[in-house]
């Protein structure tokens, strides 16, 4: 896979002077500024398609030709995309197919953006000459970096996929190619169900409020396809693009974007990238801070490489309810921490505000009055500054973890779709305190899925796996036999890759050494606690109620008709171990927990003994492994003090620290520790 060939992080974002070409003044005084803010990298052309081809088939590519030379003669390089982000109107007023069909049976009508149909080959066509086109013109230009294919794949507001007769003869093929025969496909969606047995393959339709909502495996199938659809649609982006130039491609991701199963994704991007939008200051910092923590290490952990963050704000979004400004220090912190779990870059959405349209509000560094004299520009400034005299020392490394944390897009959607315990089940809420233990404990994470090997891993935590599909099974059995250590929770090993329940036993009871039985949702009249280690921990929630066979049990419910009950079991298995959580307790239990694990594990944090609250620490590690680069960040608004247990140097001011590091608030420190 290609890299991009550039010996800087990146710094700049979104330009869009298509917006401004009868605005020359602005055009030259934006080269002035991005110099001044330690811009080298913008994003052109995202949603230029009705500017680039005005009329079918003649293309315009002077103004960009122009402004690309500009840039790139200032010393700043560009990241071009492909338009079909936007259609423009030539085509939509022509080709009533280029658009969506909603599940309802309504074709979109022209207007905002994403929201092409993914299978009308009229749109295929178009797209197909307008990429080559941009290809064959710039493929090559010295300032080329990357390109960037569309822009937010999928990111409809309303309905992702597409029900148009195009797309329902494509899910057809997609399902005949799964299943071969009728038969097999009955059996997989359990259709002798409300009598929904399929005789005929055209009888098959899209899923949608509009037809059928209660096959689970068909809906499930549905999402495989409406993901692969869109992929199939990317891929033929690239391969436009790829015939002309030698440039590798990218396209931005939407964090834990639902409908888009990312692993499958980064495997046809050269690099993997994505827009990060964290809640800071709307949401409780230690929540923003995580939020955005998990977003990181999940887009850095698809291709297990450093990636590049395409667009975040350098001042406020215009969409939260509420649009709180960044504090002071807010913004280096909240872009170094892209950074600290492997970015690569800090990309802007957007370098200036337009004039008018929807987005004329949101952040930019150029507003629209007072130029470079604004706080937000000294901001930006004063980042691309730090950048660019920390890129030597970063550039190169990436964090490498020693414990990985299940997360898996098609358990995503099943298990979102149980129709079962707790309606919704939000699956990344329910997850999101294991991952919260690991990260106030300072330790890195790969964020793997279940065709991941986990091999390599000291520690695999895996919450609320409710399907386990392909050879997860196996994977743990082997993963566990050869001495890993395996955790995992209640809600686990319900179903298969279709969907359909396992029968007669959980599948991995011979490994976790229990037998489960029922699962219970604590009634909203009752309390009740898991004991364990001599302290009482509420529980929240679920209470999965097992019996331990040949587990040791660590943790017992205080409580109810299932008081004594396990609710944390323990398992040697092979040379390994496994832990099974049966009750969805309060955070305070995770935290205890985990102590003992990475105690016993020897996975602590080596760089200090003590975190405290909101100070997040992640490390960065050399190829060669002879030095690391720990980022230790304060989400405070006041000073903390860590206390280190060895020597370090402040890469920025050269400081060496024996014993403490002291933090102001909203600080990200780079500490270097070289390894002889
Ligand atoms: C997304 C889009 C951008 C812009 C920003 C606003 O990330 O890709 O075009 O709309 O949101 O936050
Ligand atoms: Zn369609």
């Amino acid at each position: 896979m290609k890299q991009i060939k550039y010996n800087k992080l990146l710094h700049g974002g979104d330009y869009n002077p298509d917006q401004w070409l009868e605005y020359p003044n602005v055009l030259e005084n934006d080269i002035k500024y991005m110099k001044e803010a330690g811009v080298n990298c913008v994003s052109l052309g995202i949603f230029s398609w009705a500017r680039l081809e005005p009329k079918e088939g003649m293309y315009d590519f002077q103004w960009l030709q122009e402004i690309m030379d500009r840039l790139y003669s200032n010393g700043i390089y560009t990241i071009l995309a492909t338009p079909s982000g936007a259609l423009p109107h030539w085509m939509t007023d022509q080709y009533d197919e280029v658009m969506k069909m909603y599940g309802s049976g309504v074709r979109r009508k022209h207007g905002q953006r994403h929201n092409f149909c993914p299978s009308s080959p009229v749109l295929r066509e178009k797209m197909h000459a307008v990429n080559e086109a941009l290809a064959k013109q710039f493929g090559h230009h010295e300032g080329l970096l990357a390109w960037h294919i569309s822009n937010e794949y999928g990111g409809d507001l309303k309905e992702v996929g597409c029900h148009c007769p195009y797309c329902e003869a494509n899910f057809r093929n997609w399902l005949r190619e799964r299943y071969q025969t009728l038969d097999e496909l009955n059996h997989a969606w359990w259709t002798s169900f409300w009598g929904n047995i399929y005789t005929d393959w055209e009888q098959i339709i899209t899923p949608s409020d509009n037809s059928e909502l209660t096959m689970h495996g068909m809906k499930l199938d549905y999402k495989r396809f409406v993901s692969d659809q869109m992929l199939d649609f990317a891929k033929a982006e690239i391969a436009a693009v790829k015939k002309y130039s030698d440039r590798p491609c990218l396209s931005n991701f939407m964090e834990t974007f639902k409908e888009l199963d990312y692993f499958k994704w980064a495997g046809e991007f050269d690099i993997v990238s994505y827009d990060n939008y964290p809640r800071w200051h709307v949401n409780e910092m230690n929540e923003a801070a995580l939020q955005a923590a998990f977003a990181h290490t999940l887009i850095r952990s698809l291709k297990k490489q450093p990636f590049l963050m395409m667009e975040s704000t350098p001042s406020v979004v215009n969409w939260f309810p509420r649009n709180s400004l960044k504090r002071p220090g807010m913004h280096a912190l909240s872009s170094l921490q892209a950074v600290a779990y492997g970015a690569d870059s800090v990309q802007y959405f957007q370098w200036r505000k337009g004039r008018g349209g929807f987005e004329k509000y949101h952040g930019a560094v150029i507003d629209h009055k007072n130029g470079n004299n604004t706080r937000v520009f000294r901001d930006v400034a004063e980042l691309g500054d730090r950048l660019k005299r920390i890129s030597e020392k970063v550039l190169g490394t990436c964090n490498k973890p020693k414990v990985a944390f299940v997360f898996d897009w098609e358990n995503f959607w099943a298990v979102e779709d149980a129709a079962a315990i707790v309606s919704p089940f939000k699956y990344l809420e329910r997850i999101s305190d294991y991952f919260k233990g690991l990260c106030e404990a300072g330790v890195d994470v790969d964020i793997v899925n279940m065709d991941d090997t986990l091999e390599g891993y000291a520690l695999v935590i895996a919450p609320a796996n409710y399907m386990y599909r392909g050879n997860y099974i196996d994977t743990v059995k082997r993963y566990v036999a050869d001495g890993g250590t395996y955790v995992t929770t209640y809600w686990s090993g319900e179903v298969n890759d279709s969907d359909l329940c396992f029968l007669d036993e959980h599948p991995l009871r011979e490994l976790l050494g229990i037998r489960t039985e029922e699962i219970d949702v604590r009634p909203l009249d009752t309390v009740n606690h898991v004991l364990y280690q001599d302290k009482a921990y509420e529980i929240k929630d679920l209470c999965a109620i097992c019996h331990a066979e040949t587990a040791e049990v660590l943790g017992v419910y205080e409580a109810d008709f299932y008081q004594g009950y396990p609710a944390l079991t323990k398992h040697k298995y092979g040379k390994g171990q496994a832990y099974f959580i049966a009750a969805e307790a309060e955070y305070e239990f995770i935290k205890a927990l985990y102590h003992e694990i990475l105690q016993e594990n020897g996975l602590n944090c080596e760089l200090t003994d003590a975190i405290a609250k909101n100070v997040f620490i992640t490390r960065r590690v050399s190829k060669d492994g002879t030095r690391s680069l720990w980022f230790v960040m304060n989400f405070n608004t006041t000073g903390e003090v860590i206390h280190t247990n060895f020597e370090c140097e402040d890469i920025e001011t050269g400081e060496v620290l024996r014993d403490q590091v002291e933090l102001a608030a909203y600080q990200c420190r780079i500490l270097e520790r070289k390894y002889s």
